[in-house]
């Protein structure tokens, strides 16, 4: 096996070399020969300057007459993280805030992920409007969390961490202010890489023992059957690993190198980049494509090149582990040649689940969700729908009928937190 594998190591350094080149060559010379783009890309090309001005609450909330305020909280290694809270609906009868609600968005999405349709589709108005008290997690990298105590953007070290960080840093810090708030323990929402980090942090006692219950919309522990053709394209290409190799730690598809990133990719006519959204994430029944200019006053936000790495190992390998460091980084730091898995059977029984997927989903693919639902010491409730996507269960023009009801109604018969 010794053997073997080293010799695959080396083949691969060498396979790396060679895209790594082939990339640079798209990158800094494709502008003389370019074929027509992509309309997507275009679309992406025309994107408004990213809107911040002020923070989530004065671009989105306040001008619609929603209470919302802004809260900075800092991790344990540093990063400044923007919360913001909507202690109550637009026509509450009382000012008295209702019980917490977090809602944690998934990857290159921000905050403003929960508030970008109109109010009556969004679910972050729809749970103040319910009577919740709404907190919004924004994880490092993103436009709204920029800031750090010692570093900038423009730190590599900035840039250093998946969402291994994100759940055991992240997520503690803005979880654990909310409770010294509210000192009542937290229904939890996450979408996407917000369910990879709920469900990896909740093996943790110290974080779950704040958490009520928790909402899991495309839920995320296993990647091995994702069939997005332009993720599967990246990950062949070895797109993360050459954008490490060529000093690329900070993934912004904002900025012109993002958007020459993804056209290197769109170029060999292997994906349908007229189409990027189902290329990612699977085809969206109930997306309104008219909207698209707006969204992209806010979306898509950055995230690092490690973070795509360490999801590409989800995918490659099939695991939901720690980031690999190979071998000899491994042993270094877990005294073991492979990254210790996280154990689903860590989640405790009491808490209890619900699970919101879609038929049409090519990122939470429903046999691997049916994988993580086995390995689950409990039960979790579960919304399957067919012709949903991946982008679906936020944005879709139905969600509220569809899901957000359910999700509701799912805490609600929680009844009134307590403390722990
Ligand atoms: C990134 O983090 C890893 C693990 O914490 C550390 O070993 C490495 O030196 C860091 N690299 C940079 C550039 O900060
Ligand atoms: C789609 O969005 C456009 C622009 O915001 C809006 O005019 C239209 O009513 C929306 N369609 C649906 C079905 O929601």
């Amino acid at each position: 096996m010794g053997i073997a594998g080293a010799r695959s190591q080396v083949h691969q350094f060498f396979a790396l070399l060679a895209l790594t080149t082939v990339l640079l060559l798209f990158l800094f010379g494709r502008r003389a020969h370019s074929s027509s783009p992509s309309s997507a890309i275009e679309t992406l090309r025309r994107r408004p300057p990213f809107a911040a001005a002020g923070g989530l609450c004065a671009q989105l909330l306040l001008p619609l007459g929603y209470p919302c305020s802004e809260h900075t909280v800092e991790t344990k290694d540093g990063f400044l993280l923007s919360v913001q809270r909507i202690p109550h609906g637009k026509n509450a009868l009382e000012e008295k805030p209702g019980p917490p609600v977090f809602l944690q968005h998934g990857l290159f999405q921000g905050g403003d992920t929960w508030f970008i349709n109109p109010v009556e589709e969004s679910l972050g108005y729809i749970l103040a409007d319910n009577g919740f008290d709404v907190w919004i997690g924004n994880v490092r990298g993103t436009h709204w969390s920029h800031g750090h105590t010692t570093l900038s953007v423009h730190d590599k070290e900035f840039w250093n961490w998946s969402w291994e960080e994100l759940a055991q840093y992240d997520l503690m810090a803005m979880i654990s202010y909310i409770y010294s708030i509210t000192h009542t323990k937290i229904f939890y929402v996450g979408h996407s890489q917000g369910t990879i980090m709920g469900l990896a942090a909740f093996t943790r006692p110290d974080i779950v023992k704040m958490i009520d219950s928790a909402a899991l919309l495309c839920p995320i522990s296993y990647l091995d059957h994702v069939s997005a053709t332009f993720v599967l394209r990246a990950v062949g290409l070895h797109l993360d690993q050459m954008l490490m190799t060529m000093g690329i730690h900070q993934l912004n598809f904002r900025s012109e190198m993002g958007i020459q990133i993804l056209d290197s990719l769109c170029d060999d006519g292997h994906v349908d980049c007229g189409n990027m959204l189902s290329s990612i994430t699977g085809d969206n029944c109930c997306f309104n494509a008219s909207r698209v200019d707006y969204y992209l006053k806010y979306e898509p936000h950055p995230s690092s090149t490690k973070n795509l790495n360490h999801l590409f190992q989800m995918i490659r390998k099939g695991t939901f582990a720690k980031y690999d460091y190979g071998w000899f980084g491994n042993l270094k730091r877990y005294g073991n040649l492979h990254p210790p898995s996280f154990n689903l059977k860590d989640i405790p029984e009491s808490l209890p689940l619900w699970m919101g997927y879609g038929g049409s989903d090519a990122l939470a693919d429903a046999i691997d969700i049916q994988r993580t639902i086995k390995e689950l010491g409990s039960e979790p409730e579960l919304l399957y729908l067919d012709n949903y996507g991946h982008i679906d269960f936020i944005m879709s023009v139905r969600a509220k009928d569809d899901v957000y009801g359910d999700l509701i109604r799912f805490f609600r018969s929680r009844g009134w937190p307590t403390s722990y």
